[in-house]
């Protein structure tokens, strides 16, 4: 496993396993798998439902808590200072843990300004190590760096070879936040299969003897992001953590980074429905 030190010093495993819109019964099989595998970083989020399963199924493998590596995100509704206070205690609760290593604000709509400072709060506390955004657009970052006196360790966004991120890289360089670690979701397109066909990315993976879902996942490790990967198939899920063994050359990297840049997901600037919906987030499988 390789790990990025975030800009607060905390290390991060470069690789994990993600597991949003996974239900109790698929958490409950494939977590002891990624365990097996060589996974300890685990992506979940109070939207996901799945928090109760994930730290049942992380405890049943036995791993110790130090080696392991957890996210969990707060959706919009709890975004005030008071709610953000309670709703994290409930998360650590549900997850059964006493610490989370990485708690994000997962969506870039409503108070969030006044979330950030509970989040800098937990971390005081000792509730969270590290903190950080994601889905925020730029002009959104600036508003929580007015009241941050802690900075985002992380950025969660969308990143996969047809949306490298390599602009927004250029634009938290130029804010002074070169130093915020990307995270990557939908590296594979969320299931596209048009990305496990693009002809680049086929014809580097024959030269390596690798899928090309292997040379989407070393990519993302070369560009220096973390990535955590969503598989219900534990063949994938081991294939997925084989990417430490090769190398892309630089050579390989430009043709990757020339693909044509457009997003699977853009994210509106207003709340979309989905977010605006109320659902109850202490009600976890
Ligand atoms: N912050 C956010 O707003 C946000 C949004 C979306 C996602 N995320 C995070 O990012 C994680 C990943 O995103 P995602 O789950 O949406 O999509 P993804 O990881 O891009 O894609 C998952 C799909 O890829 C397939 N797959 C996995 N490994 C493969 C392999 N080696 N070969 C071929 N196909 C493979 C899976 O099918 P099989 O099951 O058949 O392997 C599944 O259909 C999530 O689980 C979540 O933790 C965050």
């Amino acid at each position: 496993m390789q790990y990025i030190t975030m800009n607060d010093g905390h290390t991060i495993p470069q690789l994990g396993f993600g597991v949003y819109m996974m239900t109790g019964d698929e958490i409950r099989h494939m977590v002891p798998e990624a365990i097996e595998a060589g996974y300890r970083h685990f992506d979940t989020a109070n939207a996901y439902f799945n928090e109760v399963a994930l730290g049942e199924a992380l405890k049943a493998t036995g791993t110790p808590r130090e080696e392991l590596f957890i996210t969990s995100k707060l959706f919009p509704q709890s975004y005030t200072t008071a709610q953000c206070g309670s709703d994290i205690d409930a998360t650590l609760k549900r997850l059964g843990i006493d610490y989370l290593d990485l708690l994000l604000l997962h969506q870039p709509y409503g108070a969030y300004a006044e979330a950030w400072p509970a989040l800098e709060e937990a971390v005081k506390a000792g509730k969270v190590r590290s903190i950080g955004l994601s889905n925020f657009p730029v002009h959104k970052i600036k508003e929580v760096m007015k009241v941050a006196t802690i900075k985002p360790a992380v950025l969660q966004v969308e990143i996969n070879p047809y949306w490298n991120q390599h602009e927004l890289k250029h634009q938290l360089a130029e804010m002074g936040l070169g130093d915020v670690t990307l995270e990557g979701w939908y590296p594979f397109g969320h299931g596209d299969k048009g990305i496990m066909e693009e002809p680049v990315l086929v014809d580097i993976a024959q030269a390596h003897g690798k899928s090309v879902a292997q040379v989407i996942l070393r990519w993302a490790l070369q560009e220096g992001d973390v990535v955590f990967p969503k598989t219900l198939s534990a063949e994938h899920l081991r294939q997925n953590m084989d990417v430490f063994d090769f190398e892309l050359t630089a050579d390989e990297m430009a043709r990757v980074n020339a693909l044509p840049q457009h997003p699977y997901y853009v994210v509106p600037e207003e709340a979309p429905a989905f977010v605006l919906a109320q659902n109850d987030y202490s009600k976890q499988i």
